[in-house]
């Protein structure tokens, strides 16, 4: 990360941050719930939303899910947008507890009325039908992963609708680690189309929409916007 980066986020974290809970690394095996496709507790960067918002629609017609919400800071960042409703699920119910209290502290500030956090293993949460933005910060990998997004696939065949998966992973990482795995899975995809990669620090924001939507001109319900770099 550059210093400017360094700073900037220092900032956001400050401007945002001061009573949240959300920083530092917990690790599933201390809460005793490691399991080989499951990624470890760390929070997105503050200015994911802010990036991801202009190039994904966050309008009063869209539902937004963060799989793996841990301490909730990406559940709170897309409340501040006038959605109408954000969901975490997260498998860890010490680190949902947080993420419910976090809300609690937030909630004079937040534009979404509708903000709930859900204890399950997200391969097991039923995706509901009005879903249109699904962000995955690396919350687990292989099979997992690909179960998870072909419930996705299920529910858009059941009830279509524009929808987005935005996959987030550290931009750097080598050619065989598991989350460039899932990048190439949902690559391969013939009902997604991959539309931008946002950069966001040490990170990168691959952005996916289901493809039968891909000439939607809407700007809510995960309608299209113009995707040019800003
Ligand atoms: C890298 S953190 C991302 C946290 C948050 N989404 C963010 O961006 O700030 C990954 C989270 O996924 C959760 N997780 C791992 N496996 C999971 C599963 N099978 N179902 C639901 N959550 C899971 C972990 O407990 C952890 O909180």
């Amino acid at each position: 990360m550059s210093l400017r980066e360094k700073v900037s986020s220092w900032v956001q974290g400050l401007r945002h941050g001061r009573r949240l809970e959300t920083d530092g690394m917990v690790h599933l095996e201390t809460l005793g719930l490691a399991a080989e496709e499951r990624r470890n507790y760390g929070p997105s960067g503050w200015k994911t939303i802010d990036r991801l918002a202009r190039r994904v629609p966050l309008g009063p017609g869209d539902v937004f899910v963060d799989y793996g919400c841990g301490k909730g800071r990406i559940v709170y960042l897309a409340a501040l947008h006038p959605v109408a409703r954000v969901v975490g699920v997260e498998l860890s119910p010490d680190l949902a507890a947080v993420a419910r209290r976090n809300l609690e502290v937030a909630a004079s500030r937040l534009r979404c009325r509708d903000v709930r956090i859900e204890v399950s293993d997200a391969l097991a949460w039923p995706v509901p039908d009005d879903l249109t933005i699904a962000f995955f910060y690396s919350p687990f990998t292989g099979r997992l992963f690909e179960g998870v997004v072909e419930n996705l696939r299920r529910s858009v065949e059941r009830a279509p609708r524009g929808l987005w998966i935005v996959h987030q992973r550290l931009a750097d990482s080598h050619d065989r680690h598991p989350a460039v795995l899932c990048s190439r899975h949902l690559e391969g995809l013939d009902w997604l189309e991959a539309v931008d990669r946002v950069p966001n620090g040490p990170a990168i924001l691959e952005c996916f929409r289901a493809r039968a939507y891909a000439g939607a001109t809407s700007t809510t319900g995960s309608g299209v916007r113009d995707t040019k770099p800003s």
